[in-house]
């Protein structure tokens, strides 16, 4: 076989006159009929367009390598011999090889194609993703998709280099664990060894990074797979994979200053870009300003309390949600979970004119689906206000303005409701105006950390049972320094203190994406007894499934704390793309399935059985609970 001597992107000019050997795909192919064939040979760096032409072929070959060029068709593989030479018909400037071409002496077929379902080469013409996917090796020979590949790897290598040189070294961890209760649906495998008994694929590997640390590993880093049997989204697979990172002796200064420092010098050594310095902003603020605790800073649209301006009005809407008792919910506390009525509005800026009916319409019934009632509109003008609720808000003209800022030709959405869903609402429905309005600037990058999680947040449950606590980060993440005396004297049903207790968690959010969550965690028992207790753990229970975590912390954990990046997520903003599936090399559709080698799928009896598993016909299938 000929052997490269360069990649098919890679020729220019000052090659010219130069013997030059390639190997690749055939990209696509023109024959002008009289004795001329036109190829472009295609690799992962590139494209050149190949000649056969008789007139320049050694005599003795030019028949044979002319009838074999004709022979050619889309993805055949062939390696060739030639000559380059400037392009005879001027040069093409799409191309970075577009100056020259190669005068092709000799050829070797070294694979035939059969007609492709579709042509990689071909990116005006692609098909649904369904059979992109079926056929993930012609996908991925497209050029952005090798893109993709390259960009996923140039992370994952930026990552080793980075946290190698900052003391962190690589374990792994094991996949075959024990199932946990908390967070996401397990993945079972069952045990041929042990009769009904399984492993659970790992959903992420917390507690091995804790025990690390525990182990005096010191800083510990590992790009892990995740499971978690949820149902996909266009961010969310159920098999992804972590940037894993967890450092002893640390307080949360030193994990943010290190990851930031990582997120930054990933994005330069990616993109060229240089980022500044993450702003950071506690979660209650990203609520009450978002409505989000992920907050898409790339433009503003910032959400404004008004309840007390609306107050001062006679609009039924606005009252009824006011009338919303705070502490209807009986758990008092943290707005958030108290869910008292509040009215909030946002400025849109030259929305008078940029806001059409049609839109304002189906703003109306976009927010339904985050339970509020509607979004009342109105424009402003240089006297007040027009359209909409504008007669209702009369009143509160002048205070209206001052707090929103409001100038002529600017518009005002509103949404009342209890907190949770007006902020949730109005939070998405600013999302949605921004996109609609064209707002978010490309090549934009804003990241910020969102820091003082709340540590609980509180399940009212069917009303029957009574409610209970639930982590909002994971279980491990322990409660501010200033706060674990507060916490350790609270009780169970003091749920006024206990929702009000901050986390000393994290995430890290780029352009309103979560793109790393983690914490200081608990490396003391008794706070961490406590905690699987408001969990609704009795100790019995804590003891069977976290025995091994009670018992290591009992042997002097160093405090500790740590990150997990989305590895998938990360590569998606790199690479621009707001499909999850095109930055995973083998990806399963909405329904878990890879459309390839088509798994899942059933197996032998005979495997079932040496497994103790029986098959059952399948029944309704049943909804995902929040991650760990
Ligand atoms: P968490 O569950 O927040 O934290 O996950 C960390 C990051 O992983 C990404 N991520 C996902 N990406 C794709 N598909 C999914 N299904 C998915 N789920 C999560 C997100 C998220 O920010 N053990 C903790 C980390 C820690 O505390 O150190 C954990 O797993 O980008």
């Amino acid at each position: 076989m000929l052997q490269r001597t360069h990649a098919c992107g890679e020729l220019r000019i000052e090659h010219a006159s130069e013997t030059a050997h390639l190997a690749g795909w055939v990209n696509n192919y023109r024959d002008h009929g009289t004795g001329l064939v036109f190829i472009d040979l295609r690799d992962h760096t590139g494209l050149t367009q190949l000649v056969f032409d008789k007139e320049d072929v050694p005599a003795d070959v030019r028949d044979e390598i002319v009838e074999a060029a004709d022979k050619l068709r889309a993805e055949d593989v062939i390696a060739v011999k030639g000559v380059v030479r400037k392009r005879d018909g001027g040069p093409n400037p799409k191309l970075p090889t577009g100056e020259i071409e190669l005068v092709v002496e000799k050829l070797e077929v070294l694979a035939k194609a059969d007609t492709p379902p579709f042509q990689p080469g071909d990116e005006q013409n692609l098909p649904g993703e369904e059979l992109r996917l079926r056929h993930r090796y012609l996908d991925l020979r497209r050029p952005a998709m090798q893109n993709m590949l390259r960009t996923r790897h140039r992370v994952t290598k930026v990552a080793r280099d980075f946290f190698d040189t900052m003391g962190f070294i690589e374990v792994e961890t094991p996949n075959l664990c024990r199932s946990t209760p908390e967070g996401a649906r397990d993945f079972l495998v069952p045990s041929r060894l042990q009769a009904g008994e399984f492993y659970a694929l790992p959903q992420s590997p917390q507690l091995f990074k804790q025990i690390l640390m525990v182990a005096g590993a010191d800083r510990y880093m590992q790009i892990c797979r995740c499971f978690r049997d949820e149902d996909p989204r266009a961010d969310r697979q159920a098999e992804f994979s972590q940037i894993d990172l967890e450092m002893a002796f640390v307080t949360r200064e030193d994990v943010l200053n290190t990851m930031e420092a990582f997120a930054r010098t990933l994005w330069k050594e990616v993109l060229g870009v240089e980022v500044p310095r993450f702003p950071r902003m506690t979660w209650q603020e990203a609520m009450d300003r978002y409505g989000s605790d992920r907050p898409d800073l790339r433009f503003g649209l910032e959400l404004v309390d008004i309840s007390d301006l609306a107050a001062k009005t006679d609009f039924k809407v606005f009252q009824q949600a006011l009338a919303k008792n705070p502490d209807s919910s009986g758990t008092g506390g943290h707005p958030s979970t108290r869910d008292g009525g509040v009215v909030k509005a946002f400025r849109v800026p030259g929305g008078a004119e940029k806001l059409t009916r049609k839109l304002t319409d189906g703003y109306a019934e976009f927010v339904k689906q985050f339970g509020a009632g509607g979004a009342p509109v109105t424009k402003v003008t240089d006297s007040g206000f027009e359209t909409g609720i504008a007669r209702f808000i009369e009143p509160i003209t002048a205070e209206l303005k001052e707090r929103l800022k409001l100038e002529p030709g600017d518009s005002v959405i509103f949404g009342a409701d209890g907190y949770n869903t007006a902020s949730k609402a109005l939070g998405e429905l600013r999302l949605k105006v921004a996109k609609d309005l064209d707002l978010i600037e490309d090549g934009h990058w804003a990241f910020l950390w969102v820091v003082d999680f709340p540590m609980f947040e509180y399940d009212e449950g069917d009303g029957q049972s009574g409610g209970r606590y639930k982590a909002l980060h994971h279980p491990f993440t322990a409660p501010r320094d200033d706060q674990v005396d507060r916490f350790l004297g609270a009780d169970a049903g003091d749920t006024q203190t206990l929702l009000g207790i901050l986390s000393d968690g994290y995430d890290m959010v780029c352009n309103g994406s979560e793109i790393g969550g983690g914490s200081i965690r608990i490396h003391r028992r008794d706070v961490q007894q406590k905690v699987f207790g408001l969990l609704g753990l009795d100790d019995a229970e804590a003891e069977a499934k976290f025995g091994f975590l009670l018992e290591a912390l009992r042997f002097g954990a160093p405090p500790h704390g740590g990150i997990a990046f989305g590895l998938d997520r990360v590569v998606m903003h790199l690479a621009g793309t707001d499909n999850i599936r095109d930055v995973i090399a083998f990806p399963k559709t909405q329904t878990g399935a890879d459309l390839m080698t088509e798994a899942p799928s059933s197996v032998d009896e005979a495997q079932l059985q040496e497994l103790h598993v029986r098959s059952v016909e399948p029944e309704a299938t049943a909804s995902t609970s929040p991650a760990v």
